[in-house]
This record gives structure tokens, sequence and C-alpha cells, in this order.
């Protein structure tokens, strides 16, 4: 089987380590890449074709895994030159997997939780040909939510919605508590309930919050766009929160 990569960056580098086998060929393309993703290539044990067009011509699964910008062009450019299985894992919104899926033939959405290089980075696909994806199991803890293409994409902005409202409401609590100098009971008290890693899990959620707070705010955005037939009362607070 051979698995290509168009995007060879933190997450492609990690799933080739976890999927390394005698039965796997991995290929990628140097082809107007960065310095950085250059020196990451040729350190993985990977063969590097001329054109990412070769890549995907020769692949079994394409593995797209670029930039929530580019993933849409990708798609356009090459999804047409790919006959076997198209797996998206850029962080994209539903309406931009809908999108992607009429110019690939045989579409998987692919949604990882967690950061890739937690030592257990859980893969959800959808689509009706994530099927032949399950074997991933043997390397990776694979789960398939349906056959739909862009469920996986809207489990993803469910858990967003989740995560980014309550690191909002850590935000704004812990700011009180330390206020009147009961920070530390305040992370205490909590823990009683939540479990013994809260203060260290909630710390790491309110730091990673507002040093990507521009971020966050245009996934808030992206949450508030897509579900914009519900109310999100709670979400909107959320990025009233993180504008401030
Ligand atoms: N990191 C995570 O834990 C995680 C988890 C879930 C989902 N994701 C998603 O997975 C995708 C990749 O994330 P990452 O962390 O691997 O990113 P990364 O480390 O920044 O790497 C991105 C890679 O994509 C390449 N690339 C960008 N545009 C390209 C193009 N037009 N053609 C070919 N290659 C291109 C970059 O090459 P250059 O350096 O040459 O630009 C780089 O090698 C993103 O969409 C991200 O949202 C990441």
């Amino acid at each position: 089987m051979i698995i290509g990569f168009i995007g060879f960056g933190k997450v492609s580098q990690n799933i080739l380590n976890l999927l390394k086998s005698d039965d796997i060929r991995f290929i990628t393309s140097l082809e107007n890449r960065s310095a950085k993703t250059i020196e990451r290539i040729k350190e993985s044990d990977i063969e590097i074709l001329d054109t990412f067009k070769d890549v995907a011509v020769h692949s079994d699964i394409l593995i797209s895994a670029n930039s929530p910008s580019s993933a849409l062009d990708i798609a356009k450019k090459y999804g047409k030159y790919s006959k076997g299985i198209y797996l998206d894992l850029n962080n994209i919104s539903p309406k931009t997997t809908l999108e992607i899926d009429r110019y690939v033939a045989n579409l998987v959405d692919g949604a990882i939780i967690g950061k890739i290089d937690f030592p257990k980075p859980v893969l959800y696909i959808s689509g009706e040909m994530s099927d032949r994806l399950l074997f991933l199991n043997d390397y990776m803890i694979t789960k398939k939510i349906s056959d739909n293409v862009g469920d996986a994409a809207i489990l993803k902005l469910l858990r967003s919605c989740y995560t980014k409202t309550v690191s909002a409401v850590l935000i704004e609590s812990s700011e009180i508590a330390k206020s009147h100098d009961l920070e530390d009971e305040f992370f205490e008290i909590l823990s009683l309930t939540e479990g013994d890693e809260f203060k260290e899990k909630s710390i790491s959620r309110i730091n990673n919050t507002l040093n990507n707070s521009k971020r966050k705010s245009e996934e808030l955005n992206e949450i508030i766009d897509y579900f914009d037939e519900n109310e999100l009362v709670m979400v909107k607070a959320a990025l009233k929160k993180l504008n401030q």
C-alpha cells in the first residue's frame, strides 16, 4: 500500500511514525516547500517524488494535512488525480469539507481529536469510504462516525463549542478568584469534584486560549456562522469575553 502526503508538517510526520510498517510505502514531494518542511521530509523515512501531482496519482491513500486555508485549493488542484481514498485532516469547517467533496471522488473527512503529538491521538472519520480506513486501528485509534462526509467536521466544531466556551468561563472565574486572592483555593475546591488534574489542565487551557486569542476568536466566529440557525448564547458570550 502507498500512502501519500500533501503537506508534511507535524501531523503528517506523526502519522508516518505511527503507521510505520513494512507493508506501507510513504511518498511526498518537495515541490515549492519551505526549508523547514524540506528538512522534516529529509529526516523522515519517506520517498520523494518530483511533484504533488505524482504523489496524488500514485497514492492508494492521499492525506491532505497542510493548512485550513489551503485545503480547498489543494483538493481542487490534486483531487482529480487521486483514484484511491482522499483523507482530509485539515481543521476546516463542514462547509469547506462539503465543497472539497465536489472535487474529490473518494473523500473521507477526518478529525484528529487532541493534539497529534499526544501519546494516543484519536482519529474520527466519516464518509462512505471510511470503512476502508478502519485498518488504521492497527496503528492508531480510528473511529468511524457515519457515512456522511462532513460529520467528522461537525463533531469537531461541536467539541470546539464546548472547550472554547468552558475556557472563557475559566478565564472569567479565575480572574475574579485572583482579585480576591483566592486563586489557589478556587482551583482546589474545583479539583474536589473535577479531578486531581483539574488545576493543571485548566491553567494550560487558559494560557492556550489567551496566547491564541485571535485564532480562537476566528474559530468561534466559524461556529457561529455554521450553526446560524441555533441561538448559541454561550458561544457568543465566549466570543465577547475573548474579544475583550
Ligand atoms: N497539529 C495538530 O495537532 C493538528 C490536529 C488536528 C488537525 N490539524 C490540522 O492538520 C493540518 C496540518 O497541521 P500541522 O500541525 O501538520 O501543520 P504544520 O506543522 O504547520 O505543517 C503544515 C505543512 O503543510 C505544508 N503546506 C502548506 N501549504 C501547502 C501546499 N499548498 N502544498 C503542499 N504543502 C503545503 C507546509 O509546508 P511549508 O512549510 O512548505 O509551507 C507544512 O509542511 C492543519 O490544517 C491543521 O489545522 C492539526
